[in-house]
């Protein structure tokens, strides 16, 4: 299979990955439960594993929270701090984990929007709609739709200067774009173990520089007798028997990113897109690319609607995701509602030889569907 569906989950990861599951399977007891052996072995892991992902992201071990997954860790960081009705700051590319939560949550969604792939603006969007009364302000660092890169740094800044809590989605960045909570003053940062991190699905971080409300409440192997939720990290938020297996296999994903030069990972995998877009582009593509753009790609076949195209690619052994990618409001604001778009993302396990593969596969697609015409939304202005 040529997989090129890596901003969904990362399907090839590095050997050691599925061996250090299998080994925390046959190894490892409950953690923080017991003094025998295998329980201290499971709590060693997690200690390992979170020192590990704090010196990654420049934090302290006690601020690196696990969790299932980047929607869980959101869900904690806006119940933590979004009641009915407030007022909430958001990009207008987040995902679903934010604006279903948000919705759920009761509070009032000020979506900013801005060209794709125009830091600028959308810096100046937030400047504009972070005004008095705002509880909170959530943006991804990376669309995971687009790959536009927003300015979370600066973001950051004018919600520090404002007193302004801030949220950072850092589900498609993690692995591949340096994340810095410290530097841009984030409360709360969430990401997904099973992308860039190179983890098992079911595991996530979330990175607390603030107090978080616990999502779960019961054994922490702590305290015990006190009935009321432990106020110290990690506790707080990790109540119940923790994913051992999957938390070793996110710290060999780590370590494999730990020994690489991230410069030379991220340079890569911008060579292997501008590759991609380039044959697409001959081929009349439309394309989503701009110049602030990492590890995913969106485009449309001429003719094509990209559902059909995506099962068009399916049967020839190539994996893309096609539709709306659980973010309406990222549709919405490029405008390419409803049928949104067919996207290609890769990893530092992708290669060159699967790129041109793709194109060689597209080649053999495009004039399936159609009429040629070839529209680069460099800069895309259609907002
Ligand atoms: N959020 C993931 C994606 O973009 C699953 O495909």
């Amino acid at each position: 299979m040529i997989y090129l569906d890596n901003a969904a989950t990362t399907l090839r990861k590095p050997p050691e990955v599925a061996k250090a599951v299998l080994e925390a399977l046959k190894r490892c007891a409950n953690p923080g439960r017991g003094g025998h052996a295998a329980a201290v072995r499971a709590g060693e892991l997690l200690w390992r594993t979170r020192s590990l992902a704090a010196r990654y992201f420049g934090l302290e071990p006690e601020q690196v929270c696990f969790t299932a997954n980047a929607t869980e860790g959101l869900n904690i960081a806006l119940r933590s701090l979004v009641r009915p009705g407030d007022r909430v700051v958001l990009s207008g590319l987040e995902h679903n984990a934010v604006t279903r939560t948000l919705t759920g949550l009761g509070a009032e969604l000020v979506p900013v929007r801005a060209p794709l792939f125009d830091g600028a603006a959308w810096l100046e969007g937030f400047d504009r709609a972070l005004g008095p009364g705002t509880k909170a302000a959530v943006c991804l660092q990376l669309s995971n739709v687009f790959g536009a890169v927003l300015p979370v740094k600066e973001i950051g800044a004018l919600c520090a200067a404002r007193g302004i809590p801030f949220v950072v989605d850092a589900s498609q960045s993690a692995g591949l774009l340096p994340v810095r909570p410290g530097e841009w003053g984030a409360a709360f940062t969430a990401m997904p173990g099973h992308k860039g991190l190179l983890g098992p699905q079911g595991t996530g971080l979330l990175l607390c520089r603030a107090q978080p409300a616990p999502l779960r409440f019961g054994g922490t192997g702590s305290r015990s007798l006190d009935q009321a939720m432990p106020a110290e990290l990690p506790e707080r938020l990790e109540a119940g028997t923790p994913n051992v297996p999957g938390v070793a296999g996110l710290g060999a994903g780590l370590a494999w990113l730990s020994r690489q030069d991230p410069k030379r990972l991220a340079a890569r995998e911008r060579s292997l897109l501008k590759t991609a877009a380039g044959g697409l582009s001959a081929l009349g593509a439309e394309l989503f690319t701009g110049p602030d753009q990492a590890g995913v790609l969106s485009f449309r076949l001429p003719g094509a609607d990209p559902e059909t195209a995506a099962e068009a690619y399916a049967a020839r052994g190539v994996a893309l995701r096609a539709g709306l990618h659980c973010a309406p409001l990222a549709h919405e604001t490029a405008g390419t509602l409803p049928e949104g778009t067919l996207r290609l993302s890769v990893s530092p396990l992708t290669t060159r030889e699967e790129i041109e593969a793709f194109l060689r596969i597209s080649r053999g697609i495009v004039p399936r569907f159609g009429r040629k015409k070839s529209t680069c939304y460099l800069l895309s202005n259609r907002v």
